[in-house]
């Protein structure tokens, strides 16, 4: 009885959506410059994107987030733009750009934008006049005075998330300004109205060009507590002086300012969306990496809409020791905060944190997979994650990231985020078929003989065939984009259905070593057959198996359809 009414209370019934075309999509995020290279330089490019858009055709995915390919010198990979509305010259022109969008509307596949607010590169026009206090620029990033004028002591103690002071001294305006990530990247000064109206023309700009809507960077930075006040120490332990961890950030971090910004973005974006009725809309998701209430926020408040949907990076932290009952309560904790009527949507992975085939035990990668697809609401893709492609190998010397690159080389490996960025593996070649260059801008991994996408198409059961299998299936199952979900967990076992009249998509995820036997009416009423259509590390029974005796392997995980009578 206790042990029922604890299932009982594990479990949430939670309602699919799928009115618009963005709440059941795959987003698949390209990183550009490790994406493929077609011009021999070493570096990813547009051309190479167009090249290889057909592989995005054949996974599945219904649109692409570019990660930034605007005009940048490029200290933080692209984060640090000098132009919003010019292509990168490593990447191609904005002919190259058209014929992307021409390519992407061919195949069906829609084009998002990175687009980030918070600061540009210190190489922008924007900061040279306002450096140079220029008429009606001057208020275009944060400047402040030192203490008594000082030009040796900055304004308080704010700390960059790339360490040291997230300040810096221009002697040519004789003041500092902000930088909350690396030294040439200042921070936009969202309390000037022109600023943000800067910003929305930049969001039409790419509108008119056609792409479908912008992930949009590091918005719990976009404002500023006007105080200008001292953080405080936030005593976590093991924590350098120099290191963003060193501080709470009660005063650069989710201010209202931020979440301003971006309903005014969004109020910009249903404008456009309303003028042209019939077409598909545009979207805005965001990156927030906070509490989550406050993540929360970037949905919107009692007034006004914010983000479509804010990344929800409750699965960034599962490694190796997470069990079942892990993932149950990162799926609850988001589903119970989220505001009714919002779109859910399921991360594992991005260009900022270790790859999840390295984070995970290896023969688990296609559960977590499933289990992205299974979930209500956006799936989303790391490039790479379809083949379970592991992080690459990078020394000090070869790295580029400035989060690792500012600090010290015995904290390389903990920092650095090179690691996920080493270059897609297509197949079997030079450099894994990414560039034919003799160098490539990170090292491309050696573990591109195992793991390539070239081999994985010709497999039987492979990474990418399963990935295949569940892009398909969630066009296919009107169950899997509006159903109910139920969600538990027997030990270490994942149990998910989801639900519509008398239809059922069961989702079973064995995450230990030991083979666990499964009765689905333990958990479930109504389910009374199963018929496996999508499995791994599952050999037997695949056609129908006894719903009250499934014997899961350690590390098995299946998907089956299943009808009520
Ligand atoms: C978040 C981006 O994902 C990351 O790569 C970048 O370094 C920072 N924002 C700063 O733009």
């Amino acid at each position: 009885m206790r042990l029922l009414l604890l299932i009982a209370l594990g479990l949430v019934a939670v309602q699919g959506q799928d009115d618009q075309w963005w709440q059941t999509a795959v987003f698949y995020q390209i990183y550009p410059r490790s994406f493929m290279d077609s011009n021999g330089d070493g570096i990813g490019d547009l051309q190479g994107i167009i090249s290889r858009l057909d592989h995005l055709k054949d996974a599945g995915v219904t649109a692409a987030w570019l990660s930034p390919i605007y005009k940048s010198p490029q200290v933080d990979s692209g984060y640090d733009i000098s132009d919003y509305r010019a292509i990168q010259d490593e990447y191609g022109t904005m002919e190259d750009f058209d014929a992307l969008i021409a390519k992407a509307n061919e195949l069906g596949i829609k084009i998002i934008m990175d687009m980030v607010p918070n600061h540009s590169s210190d190489q922008h026009e924007w900061f040279y006049l306002s450096e140079n206090r220029t008429e009606g620029y001057e208020d275009y990033y944060v400047w402040k005075d030192g203490p008594e004028g000082s030009i040796q002591e900055p304004p308080n103690n704010w700390l960059s998330v790339f360490k040291y002071s997230a300040w810096k001294y221009s002697s040519i305006r004789e003041q500092w300004y902000l930088h909350q990530f690396a030294v040439e990247q200042p921070d936009l000064n969202f309390e000037n109205p022109k600023v943000v109206q800067e910003i929305l023309d930049v969001l039409k700009f790419w509108l008119d060009k056609g792409v479908y809507g912008f992930r949009v960077d590091a918005v719990p930075h976009i404002g500023e507590s006007q105080g200008f006040e001292d953080e405080p120490k936030s005593g976590y332990p093991g924590v350098a002086e120099y290191e963003h961890d060193y501080l709470l950030h009660w005063y650069t971090h989710s201010m209202p300012k931020s979440y301003d910004v971006i309903y005014q973005m969004r109020a910009f974006l249903d404008e456009y969306n309303s003028v042209r009725p019939g077409q598909d809309e545009r979207i805005m998701m965001t990156e927030a990496y906070a509490n989550i209430t406050a993540t929360m926020w970037w949905y919107g408040d009692e007034e006004r809409d914010g983000a479509h949907f804010t990344f929800n990076f409750q699965f960034i932290p599962l490694n190796q020791d997470s069990t079942a009952g892990d993932i149950v309560d990162k799926v609850n904790e988001w589903l119970d905060n989220m505001p009714d009527g919002k779109t859910a949507n399921w991360v594992v992975g991005n260009h900022d944190n270790h790859r999840l085939a390295s984070r995970v035990h290896p023969l688990n990668v296609d559960g977590y997979n499933m289990l992205v697809h299974m979930l209500p609401g956006v799936a989303v893709t790391f490039q790479g994650e379809e083949i379970a492609m592991p992080n690459g190998k990078v020394t000090w010397e070869q790295g580029h990231d400035p989060s690792a690159c500012n600090g010290r080389p015995e904290d390389f490996d903990r920092v650095s985020r090179d690691f996920e960025r080493t270059p897609f593996h297509w197949d079997d070649t030079k450099n894994a078929g990414f560039s034919t260059a003799d160098e490539t801008w990170l090292p491309v991994s050696e573990k591109y003989h195992e793991n390539n996408l070239a081999k994985q198409k010709t497999e039987e059961n492979s990474h990418f065939k399963i990935y295949q299998s569940l892009t398909a299936f969630r066009k296919e199952s009107t169950t899997l984009r509006q159903g109910n979900l139920k969600l538990t967990n027997q030990h270490n076992v994942l149990l998910l259905t989801r639900n519509l009249n008398k239809d059922h998509v069961v989702f079973l995820f064995n995450l230990g070593d030991d083979s666990v036997t499964v009765d689905l009416n333990d958990h479930f009423d109504d389910i009374e057959n199963l018929n496996v259509i999508i499995s791994s590390n599952y050999e037997n029974d695949r056609k129908l198996a006894s719903v009250n005796n499934i014997q899961l392997p350690g590390h098995a995980a299946l998907i089956g359809t299943s009808t009520s009578q």
